[in-house]
């Protein structure tokens, strides 16, 4: 692999295929400060390194997060900026920046987190689009008090995002059921990590999947649902897309390479990070928001869906919490700090899962784990293709070699910290807004005015 390349190396890479989202074929791929002047990259749409969340900060940081993507084939990464509830958007981006900016080792774009609602809110969403490279929008539907915004400020939240050309993304999980769930559970004395499960079941995401494709609907704003993690929320989106919504579905490779049985587990590290995926997870635990699913038929499902363009592209989520600080919540599933990782994994979990076992073809492997998520920011085809003027982001596979994931076997590539770019997100991108800007042109019927009786209505006094 290579990547983040010194600026005047020049790389040639022959008798290899070249692999796009819509082509395979033999060529050699010849690069030049960075730039490929004759010719497969991995965008990981969905991370969270050094996230300060739930009490404590994930544990990979924008160095260790973006080695070990680089080392599973991912060569660049789109993080959240998430200002809290009451702080200035900018302010957060800031503060965001600089911790990237000074340890990243591939290239790199932000979504902008809305966590709480007003005009200046607005004002400052504008600024993020045209100013500071940020085109998508993630509103929380869960995380009541701290992230969670109201049906209302959604509504709000989504009109400006139209308005400005972005993307609205959600976190689809109702917070209000959560919160009392959890509570009923912790009152029968369900303190463990099934419990985090039970109170937030398939029901509780796909309601609010259905109720966020709603409200986009309404305003005609194209939405991105992060972290598919359910049969039936991704059925919801397959469904709203027949219907014309403009919506897309990001499984991630935990909800595509794992199902939820372990957080019965009787042992409670177990629980906590299930054996295949703690391979993965290199000992954080498996809680997360919305959690896996007890139907063990779900990654199988969400891969026939992804792989018949049902679903659109992967993330990881990657929000890693070690076992210590997992065991924040050893007594309250509540308190146990909610992420899983995969940044290093996502390319091999897909390409097995996805690949190997005959659902998809290498095309739709590059477009499912880059070419659409270049094509969704609106950064295509600097990224997400290999061709004359691309940016040399360029991922030599194996398609035979095989492995075993494990904390182990996570060996690191030579890196540069700090050298990875800032990819700025331009507005409207075409993916998205292509269809939906001629559904605005509203018309209004003419009619000659009404001039017959009206019924009096009764003074009130
Ligand atoms: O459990 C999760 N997903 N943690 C990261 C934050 C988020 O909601 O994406
Ligand atoms: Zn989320
Ligand atoms: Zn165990
Ligand atoms: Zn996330």
């Amino acid at each position: 692999m290579a990547s983040a390349m010194a600026q005047k190396e020049r790389i040639l890479i022959k008798g290899g295929i070249v692999v796009n989202d819509d082509e395979m074929i033999e060529a050699d791929v010849f690069i030049e400060s960075g730039l490929i002047k004759r010719s497969k990259s991995g965008i990981d749409s969905h991370t969270h390194m050094q996230l300060p969340f739930m009490g404590t900060v994930a544990i990979d940081d924008f160095y260790s997060g973006t080695r070990a993507a680089l080392t599973g084939g991912t060569t660049m990464i789109i993080d959240f900026v998430i200002p809290k509830k009451g702080e200035s958007l900018l302010e957060a981006y800031d503060t965001w920046r600089k911790w990237a900016d000074e340890k990243v080792c591939c290239d790199y774009a932000f979504h902008m987190a809305v966590t709480w609602w007003s005009e200046e809110v607005g004002e400052e969403m504008e600024i993020c689009i045209k100013e500071k490279g940020i085109n998508s929008f993630k509103t929380f539907m869960a995380y009541k008090d701290v992230m969670m915004l109201t049906d209302e400020e959604m509504y709000h939240c989504y009109k400006k995002v139209k308005e400005i050309g972005g993307i609205a993304q959600v976190h689809a999980e109702n917070g209000t059921l959560i919160a009392e769930n959890a509570k009923k559970m912790i009152a029968l004395g369900i303190t463990g990590p099934e419990g985090h499960e039970m109170c937030r079941t398939e029901e509780v995401e796909t309601e609010a999947c259905v109720r966020a494709i709603t409200i986009a609907n309404q305003l005609n704003c194209p939405l991105y649902i992060v972290h598919v993690m359910s049969k039936s929320s991704a059925l919801a989106i397959a469904d709203a897309r027949r219907r014309g919504c403009v919506v897309v579905g990001e499984p991630i490779a935990a909800s595509l390479g794992a199902d939820g049985t372990s957080y019965w587990h009787k042992c409670w590290r177990h629980a906590a990070g299930d054996e295949y995926f703690r391979q993965i997870l290199s000992s954080t635990g498996h809680v997360m928001g919305p959690p896996l699913r007890p139907d063990p038929s779900t990654p199988d499902f969400l891969m026939d869906l992804l792989a018949n363009d049902d679903l659109q592209l992967t993330g990881t989520d990657n929000c890693t919490f070690n076992a210590d600080q997992k065991a924040l919540g050893k007594n309250d599933f509540r308190k146990i700090p909610n992420g899983v990782n995969g940044v290093e994994d996502r390319m091999s979990v897909i390409w097995e899962k996805g690949v190997a076992s005959g659902k998809m073809d290498p095309c739709r492997f590059v477009a499912v784990t880059s070419s659409t998520a270049a094509k969704i920011f609106n950064i295509y085809p600097r990224k997400g293709r290999i061709a004359p003027g691309s940016d040399a982001d360029v991922v030599v596979w194996d398609p035979e070699a095989t492995r075993v994931i494990s904390a182990k076997t996570h060996h690191q590539v030579n890196v540069v910290r700090g050298s990875g770019r800032f990819v700025p997100t331009p507005p409207f991108p075409s993916y998205m807004y292509g269809r939906i800007m001629k559904r605005d042109e509203l018309v209004k019927v003419e009619r000659e005015p009404y001039n017959g009786p009206v019924i009096k209505l009764p003074t009130v006094d």
